[in-house]
């Protein structure tokens, strides 16, 4: 069996997740790029693999249970184990909507993706965590979830306001510090974190990078930096946190 370290990212055919993808293959990391449709998977892991990267598509849509109990048994298969799982694949369907009338279909489908879905992916991939001496889930969250934030008026969040993917990235962070206590207090070696990767410049919202990147986004790089750091660093001790580059964010 492999002594390489294994890690699954979600949503990696494109934006942050595919830019995790390169730069844990970089590192020499054998990386499985999850992707819903997985032409788009095989057409983004295609020059990465001439470039001599350990990377390999698979298909996972992880609003659909079986998609990721194929993807379980397809890295069982191949593998054996999982040391790494990075739930990045996520969505916002509301924008400035206000609360008192935003439509039910959007939140629902935010919530079927960012929360039921992260929720449902990990819980299939925690036996092969298991196999893992030393493994690590990474929750990309936002500071958008960030209730304390949003009630700051001295946070960019506070006049910000696009409350059902807001609630699902609180949802994300509070399932992040559940399963970190259940897996401390039953010395399961498995580390739960989430992150903030700040405003980045992907196509996240229906914008083009290069919309959001005139409107002061930063580079997919600058949002992969925490990521990236938390997923090579070979200690685990830190567990049931939130942060993003300049440190700890408030819940
Ligand atoms: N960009 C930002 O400013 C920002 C800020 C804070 C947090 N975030 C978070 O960062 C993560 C990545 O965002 P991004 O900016 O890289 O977004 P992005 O460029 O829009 O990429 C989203 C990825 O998620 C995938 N995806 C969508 N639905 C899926 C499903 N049902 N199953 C599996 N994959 C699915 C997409 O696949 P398709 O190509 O098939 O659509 C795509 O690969 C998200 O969780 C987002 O909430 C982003």
């Amino acid at each position: 069996m492999t002594t390489k370290t294994i890690t699954l990212v979600t949503g990696a055919n494109r934006g942050m997740g595919l830019e995790i993808v390169k730069e844990l293959g970089a590192a020499g990391q054998t990386v499985i790029m999850g992707a819903r449709d997985l032409i788009k998977g095989q057409a983004a892991a295609k020059d990465l693999i001439t470039a001599g990267y350990d990377v390999e598509p698979v298909q996972l849509d992880i609003t659909d249970s079986e998609s990721i109990s194929n993807a379980v048994k397809f890295i069982n298969d191949e593998y054996g184990r999982l040391d790494i799982l990075i739930n990045n694949a996520g969505a916002s369907f509301d924008n400035f909507e206000a609360p008192s009338t935003i439509d039910m279909d959007k939140i629902r489908k935010e919530f079927e993706l960012n929360v039921f879905g992260t929720i449902d992916n990990t819980q299939q991939f925690i036996p092969l965590l298991k196999n893992s001496k030393q493994a690590k889930i990474i929750n990309i969250s936002s500071m958008m979830g960030s209730l304390t934030n949003a009630l700051d008026p001295k946070s960019s969040v506070y006049n910000f306001s696009s409350m059902g993917y807001q609630a699902t990235k609180s949802a994300v962070n509070m399932f992040t510090i559940q399963l970190a206590k259940e897996f401390k207090n039953n010395n399961v070696p498995i580390t739960v974190n989430a992150i903030d990767p700040g405003l980045v410049a992907t196509e996240f919202g229906g914008t083009s990078a290069e919309s959001s990147a005139d409107m002061g986004a930063h580079t997919v790089e600058i949002g992969v930096a925490r990521t990236i750091e938390l997923a090579t660093s070979p200690d685990n001790n830190i567990t049931a946190t939130f942060s993003n580059l300049d440190g700890e964010v408030k819940w």
